[in-house]
């Protein structure tokens, strides 16, 4: 039988609940040893909803009186470089939430301390882990429609993220905090890097949802040019009034290729002809990716088992920051940006 992984949760928010639920209930090869919070109540709260023995205010008294194999962050942005070099430099093993970081700085940091250290990192794109996903991303490479010329891909949210989260000082924003993973999911289905982008954003709903925070906006687009030549556009809305929606379209040379749906099951009820078809639609990015979440983690534990390379890589990771950089220049800027002014390269 193989070693069962040790792992300390660092964040019990959102995403530290939804991840601490995935590998207590459905991955056997892991086992919660820790829980670090820097709030008293919520770190108290998910140690004992998921029989967590050990909870620490801070991930260096946990290093000092429990022994573990790896780490799952779901801190906030600017604390991912810190956490992720304490980690690596005590040698265990990173599951870290997107966004990676701030900046393409502290993305190179994160990955130089990782290699140093021998230790894995495995980044929270759990779209790569999608079912759905998954099969279209084979399809595609498999020439299914042939080399792909465009891709849409939106997230559209019905929840306002926490403060620190839309706000561009410590989080780059929505760009960041809602379409981290759109920006993964045009690299990866069109197979190239971005070459240019140009956004425009509104800001609808901030008055009424109290919300005066510079730049602050809440409905973006993103068109992108690849450096493949193809073209894409990224959406987001969030808050959104309908529900959780993620969908995908990528149009080759050969066909069209549609990835997820609206509703949420396939189940339709009509008991009303003025009310018209009625059909669930998805909630929550939690109950829309339940599986992806669990498949990722389960994909990170069965890494540190096997000595094996996670996929959502540091370098995955780092374009994805270097899109919303450039994004964010360019709507701030009103104009569209090359992302060599934002890497460089
Ligand atoms: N993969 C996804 O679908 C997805 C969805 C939402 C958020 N996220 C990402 O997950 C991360 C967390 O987001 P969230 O929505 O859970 O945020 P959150 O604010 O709900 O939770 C963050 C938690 O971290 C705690 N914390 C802050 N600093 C800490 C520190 N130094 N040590 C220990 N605990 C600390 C806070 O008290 C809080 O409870 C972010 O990177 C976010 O972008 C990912």
């Amino acid at each position: 039988m193989k070693t069962q992984i040790r792992i300390c949760m660092v964040g019990a928010g959102r995403v530290g609940k939804n991840h601490s639920r995935a590998i207590s209930q459905h991955i056997a090869g892991g086992r919660i040893v820790a829980v670090v919070e820097s709030v008293a109540q919520v770190r108290d709260e998910t140690a004992r909803e998921f029989g967590i023995e050990n909870q620490f205010e801070t991930l260096e008294a946990a290093l000092q009186k429990v022994d573990f194999d790896a780490v799952v962050i779901t801190t906030p942005t600017p604390t991912h470089l810190p956490i992720s070099a304490l980690a690596a430099e005590n040698k265990k093993h990173i599951f870290l939430e997107k966004p990676m970081a701030l900046n393409l700085h502290e993305c190179d940091a994160i990955m130089q301390v990782t290699q140093q250290n021998s230790v894995l990192l495995q980044l929270g794109f759990m779209r790569r882990f999608d079912p759905e996903f998954v099969e279209a991303a084979k399809r595609i490479a498999g020439g299914e429609i042939g080399q792909p010329m465009m891709i849409k891909t939106n997230t559209h949210g019905p929840g306002l993220p926490p403060p620190w989260a839309r706000d561009l000082r410590t989080s780059n924003g929505m760009l960041a905090e809602v379409n981290s993973h759109d920006w993964d999911t045009a690299r990866w289905f069109m197979g190239s890097n971005l070459e240019r982008v140009y956004t425009e954003v509104a800001n609808f709903k901030g008055a009424a949802n109290n919300i005066d925070t510079p730049n602050f906006y809440d409905n973006v687009l993103v068109n992108i040019k690849f450096e493949s030549g193809g073209l894409g556009l990224i959406s987001g809305v969030c808050p959104c009034g309908y529900g959780y929606d993620a969908r995908v379209e990528i149009i080759g040379e050969k066909g069209i290729m549609q990835i997820g749906e609206l509703q949420g099951q396939s189940i339709v009820v009509c008991t009303n002809r003025d009310q018209g078809l009625i059909s669930p639609i998805f909630r929550t990015w939690p109950e829309r990716f339940e599986w992806a979440y669990i498949n990722e983690l389960a994909h990170f534990v069965e890494c540190i088992q096997n000595q094996t390379t996670p996929r959502a890589t540091g370098m995955d990771g780092r374009w994805a920051v270097a899109g919303v950089l450039a994004g964010t220049k360019s709507f701030l800027e009103q104009r569209p940006v090359n992302l060599k002014e934002i890497t460089g390269e």
